[in-house]
């Protein structure tokens, strides 16, 4: 099948003020944070891939530049065969109501003074040239379907009279409500109860076949990526290390870094504890990321030609890449 999206050689590089001392020694004023460093990979028509790993690694920015959030430095976007990277703001409009996102923090994505309903009708009220009653209609069948009931009663609440769950609801309406194709879920479920979590997943599963959606769904919670994507990538300081199916990269991991994240994963029977450890040690800083394989200092099977060279993306089994030079 086709790639919905498709990402090549994208980069991101952020700019930021080096401190007066690396200004004085290393003689340079400014640096970059490589927070995506030259990724590639496609999320077919109808799939959930997954984007996990550790605090910095890149995934959020690697969803904003998806959706055009954010300009990358260079690099390519496809969305249906058509190149983001080249499109102007205006051109951008077209695009942008089939591509949503949901932040993880339904509050701070929710603005206190408008109602729920106007919340939710409020990308028809830009995208479209549907009427007041039309928008609210439609609003309140989706606020139904995303178990915002009743619907005439909580339509005129502000976000604070809701629950939390309520709240992550109300986002997710409103991404849905202009009938997107693309939706990056970022952390969708990260601030929720532990009770919240699993309703709230399971109701972006139902979602997700109900309006043909394919998800970009980012988390650094593999057991949550393990439930509801077809296939998952890992992330480590910018750069994708490891790809593929979800049922393969969990029962194979090739990468020492994704076994290692595995390791970290409860487990409910302890006869079934991986032996892999925890990664030692910080993540390196994304400004001067170590030569070779950024996972190298940390890896406990790292020998000197890790340290040598970016390790190339090969295919481990059918649909299974990996980033190790080590079998
Ligand atoms: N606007 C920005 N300006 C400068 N640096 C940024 C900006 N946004 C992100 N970064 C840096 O880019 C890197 C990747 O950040 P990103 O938010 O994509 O990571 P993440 O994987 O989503 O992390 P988390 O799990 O904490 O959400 C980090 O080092 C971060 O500090
Ligand atoms: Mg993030």
């Amino acid at each position: 099948m086709e790639d919905l999206i498709r990402v090549e050689n994208l980069r991101k590089e952020f700019p930021v003020q080096k401190s007066f001392l690396d200004q004085l020694f290393a003689g340079k004023e400014k640096g970059f944070v490589h927070a995506v460093d030259d990724v590639t990979f496609g999320i077919k028509k109808g799939e959930v891939l997954g984007l996990a790993g550790e605090s910095g690694s890149g995934k959020s920015t690697t969803g904003r530049l998806l959706i055009r959030l954010l300009d990358p430095t260079s690099g390519n976007i496809y969305f249906d065969g058509e190149n983001l990277a080249d499109k102007s703001p205006k051109e951008m409009q077209t695009f942008r109501s089939k591509m949503q996102v949901v932040f993880q923090d339904p509050n701070s994505s929710l603005s206190p003074r408008m109602r729920v309903g106007d919340a939710i009708g409020h990308p028809l009220k830009i995208h479209t040239d549907l009427g007041v009653e039309e928008r609210k209609r439609k609003v309140m069948e989706l606020m139904e379907r995303v178990g915002l009931s009743p619907a005439e009663f909580l339509y005129y609440k502000y976000p604070h009279q809701l629950s939390g769950g309520q709240s992550q609801r109300v986002v997710l309406a409103r991404a849905l409500v202009t009938n997107p194709e693309f939706v990056v879920a970022d952390e969708p479920i990260a601030m929720a109860d532990v009770s919240v979590r699993a309703m709230i997943l399971e109701l972006m599963k139902e979602l997700k076949e109900e309006f043909d959606l394919t998800y970009l769904f980012v988390t650094h919670d593999l057991s949550t990526a393990k439930y509801i994507c077809d296939r998952i990538a890992i992330m480590y300081l910018g750069r994708i290390v490891e790809i593929g199916n979800t049922r393969e990269l969990f029962d194979h991991p090739h990468h020492p870094y994704t076994k290692a994240l595995l390791a970290a994963v409860p487990v409910p029977d302890p006869t079934q504890r991986r032996t892999e450890e925890i990664p030692r040690g910080e993540i390196p800083s994304a400004i001067d990321p170590p030569a070779g394989c950024h996972f190298h200092p940390r890896c406990r099977y790292a020998t000197e030609a890790c340290s040598k060279g970016r390790p190339p993306m090969r295919e481990v089994s059918p649909g299974h890449f990996s980033a190790c030079i080590l079998d």
